[in-house]
């Protein structure tokens, strides 16, 4: 075990690749709902960055706090939801400061999502193509035969049949999935340089799925997209991000390279995440595994770790303290009082 003295206090901007300002950096995010009296402490103090052409992920259980960590960036968190403290800086500048006009203006040029439900997201009384064609008005300035090329072009990438047809579409003929690839043709629409997609594959076939995601592929390396990919799918994030950020109860746990974090994962919580994925063999499913215990109700600020209760590893510091986010090795960030022990030397580099 580490003590609090062989800490560093705020070490999220750790590593010597990152450049000094990072394209997105959020510091201690506090996003709180107030229903009735009961506040719910949705997000409690989640630090991460992005840098500038990268993809990472963000994996944790069901209402850890990923799409509002989401929205929060995006400036979406609306009554009774409020960001009640932190800093999200986009290029340095913090963007809770900014005026919602000045939002408006970032939200679908620089910075795009696509959001967990599209049909809630798409105007039922407006087409496909005059989506497409008011964002590219909005934001580009871009109108008639340009506009609509653009668009139906756009639909195209996405994989969607006769694009051309679909422009005329409205929302509620579209499949879930057809609906999804509209929101991500929207989200791109204007080359952004953010890109946040909260689970942009869970309603598509694999075939689609695996061109979305190649498509978010292309433009990273195009356009130095950066992206944020929210999912469950731990296989997705191998496959198609370099860091993983893992949040549990509102809170970033453990963050690090995609190859170390889950090749050696230092928080608990982490590996029961891991040791959760199903795997193949020869002929069958081996057993499934779960992580004893549910997600805490986050309707009271915890004490100490909020995974305490869950956790195997346990020591009596984490009943009384909530542990801070501490470098374990370059890049690599993990917020436990009693984390794996690091792989020894030949193992961390093989
Ligand atoms: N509009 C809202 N009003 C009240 N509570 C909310 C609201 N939106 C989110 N919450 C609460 O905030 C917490 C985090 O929710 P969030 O949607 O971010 O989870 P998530 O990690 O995205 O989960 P999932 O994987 O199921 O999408 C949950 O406890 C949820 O109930
Ligand atoms: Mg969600």
């Amino acid at each position: 075990m580490i003590s609090a003295e062989d800490r560093q206090p705020d070490p999220a901007m750790a590593g010597p690749p990152v450049p000094s300002v990072p394209l997105l950096a959020v510091h201690g995010l506090q996003t709180r709902f107030k229903v009735r009296d009961t506040t719910i402490y949705a997000v409690e103090g989640a630090s991460f960055v992005v840098n500038a052409g990268e993809t990472i992920g963000i994996v944790g259980e069901s209402g850890s706090g990923k799409s509002v960590t989401a929205l929060s960036i995006m400036g979406m968190i609306r009554w009774p939801g409020r960001i009640e403290g932190g800093k999200i800086l986009f290029h340095g500048e913090d963007l809770l400061q900014k005026p919602e006009s000045e939002m408006r203006k970032l939200r679908g040029r620089r910075l795009a999502m696509v959001p967990q439900n599209p049909l809630t997201s798409l105007n039922p009384v407006l087409t496909v193509g005059d989506h497409l064609r008011e964002i590219l008005w909005v934001h580009l300035g871009m109108r008639g035969s340009e506009a609509t090329e653009r668009a139906v072009n756009l639909l195209r990438r996405v994989g969607l049949p006769d694009p051309a047809q679909r422009m005329r579409e409205y929302p509620h003929r579209l499949s879930g999935g057809q609906r999804q690839r509209v929101m991500i043709a929207l989200a791109m629409a204007c080359t952004p340089e953010l890109l946040i997609a909260d689970e942009p594959t869970t309603a598509l076939d694999v075939t689609i799925q695996a061109q979305i995601l190649e498509l978010m592929d292309e433009l990273s390396r195009e356009s130095h997209l950066a992206s944020i990919l929210i999912t469950h799918n731990l296989g997705i994030v191998a496959g198609h991000c370099e860091r993983v950020v893992v949040m549990y109860a509102g809170r970033v746990v453990e963050s690090g390279l995609v190859g170390e974090l889950f090749a050696h994962p230092r928080h608990p919580y982490t590996v029961g995440l891991l040791e959760c994925v199903p795997r193949l063999t020869a002929h069958r499913v081996r057993t499934f595994h779960t992580i004893p215990g549910s997600p805490p109700q986050v309707t009271e600020p915890p004490m100490g770790c909020p995974f305490a209760p869950r956790c195997s590893r346990v020591i009596a510091t984490c009943w009384d303290n909530v542990p801070p986010l501490t470098e374990m090795s370059a890049r690599h960030l993990t917020a436990c009082w009693n984390p794996l022990p690091a792989p020894a030397p030949r193992e961390a580099t093989a």
